[in-house]
């Protein structure tokens, strides 16, 4: 790796490991200190969100870990912190692949998607995980992975109708994962270093959400499916905020811990149950 990003305490860079997410657990359990970075090229038992798996052939995808010790962060708002990964990563894929600024949307809670001709496409995910919040040493892991140079034809054929990469949404561009991956901290630093002065940007995080004014389908743990109309997302709590007649001031917050899923429509994702 090139980067030198004053930042971060430790980067390591994986051929293949199990998951990123847990090497980084690792070095935070031993005391690492934040902010450190794992690399990998390939992920032998990827996980995503949910319990489920997240799948992608060596080389195809950027996947990274990072990990946080946020004491300077109130408990109710380490949110903040995949949710600004997100965004700094949407902001280096468009400048990498040649998009216009806004082209990438984030689905709540932290998708980046991407509206094609045949709708709605999942470029990342996020996966976050959290311990000892609330007390004086609490860590967070917040894993990203994001399809990069991944052509249509090689997409898993159960995941080709709700998946793309970088690749295909710009056309065939071939897409630099180093240079994506340079850009990623570039764009990540002064948003960790404003989350330590306990800023968040609020406003680019509304306006990159994909949902505000559709109509959600809302999965429940349990099996308990519902729709509404999703009015927007609460900056302070990290909530989907929804209509909801029953509710005062017609609408409810949803929090990410409390769903298996949002979607827009039908999709799947590239992830296996
Ligand atoms: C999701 O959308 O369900 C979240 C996917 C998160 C995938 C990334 S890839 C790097 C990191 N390591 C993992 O095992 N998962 C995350």
């Amino acid at each position: 790796m090139t980067t030198s990003v004053a930042f971060l305490s430790r980067q390591e860079r994986f051929r293949s490991v199990p998951s990123t997410n847990d090497i980084v657990r690792n070095w935070l359990t031993a005391g690492t200190a934040e902010v450190c970075l794992a690399v990998a090229g390939e992920q032998t038992a990827g996980r995503g969100r949910s319990g489920r798996s997240w799948l992608a052939p060596e080389g195809a995808a950027v996947l990274l870990s990072l990990g946080f010790r946020p004491g300077y962060v109130a408990a109710d708002r380490v949110w903040r912190l995949a949710a600004l990964v997100s965004l700094a990563m949407a902001d280096a894929a468009e400048e990498v692949a040649g998009l216009v600024a806004g082209r990438l949307r984030l689905k709540w809670p932290n998708d980046i998607v991407a509206e094609t001709g045949a709708g709605l496409r999942k470029l990342a995910g996020v996966l976050g995980e959290t311990e000892g919040i609330g007390t004086a040493d609490p860590i967070a892991i917040v894993g990203i992975g994001i399809n990069a140079d991944w052509p249509r034809v090689r997409f898993p054929t159960e995941l080709a109708d709700s998946m793309t990469s970088l690749s295909e949404i710009s056309g065939g561009r071939p897409i630099d994962r180093e240079a994506l991956l340079d850009s990623f901290l570039t764009h990540l630093e002064p948003r960790v270093l404003a989350l330590r002065d306990r800023y968040f940007d609020v406003a680019g995080w509304h306006a990159r959400q994909v949902a505000t004014g559709r109509v959600v389908r809302i999965e429940r743990p349990g099996g308990g499916v519902e729709e509404a109309r999703a009015v927007g997302v609460d900056g302070a709590t990290g909530a989907l905020l929804v209509e909801d007649p029953a509710s005062p001031g017609g609408e409810c917050e949803i929090l990410a811990g409390e769903i298996v899923h949002v979607r827009l429509a039908v999709e799947r994702e590239n992830v296996t149950p």
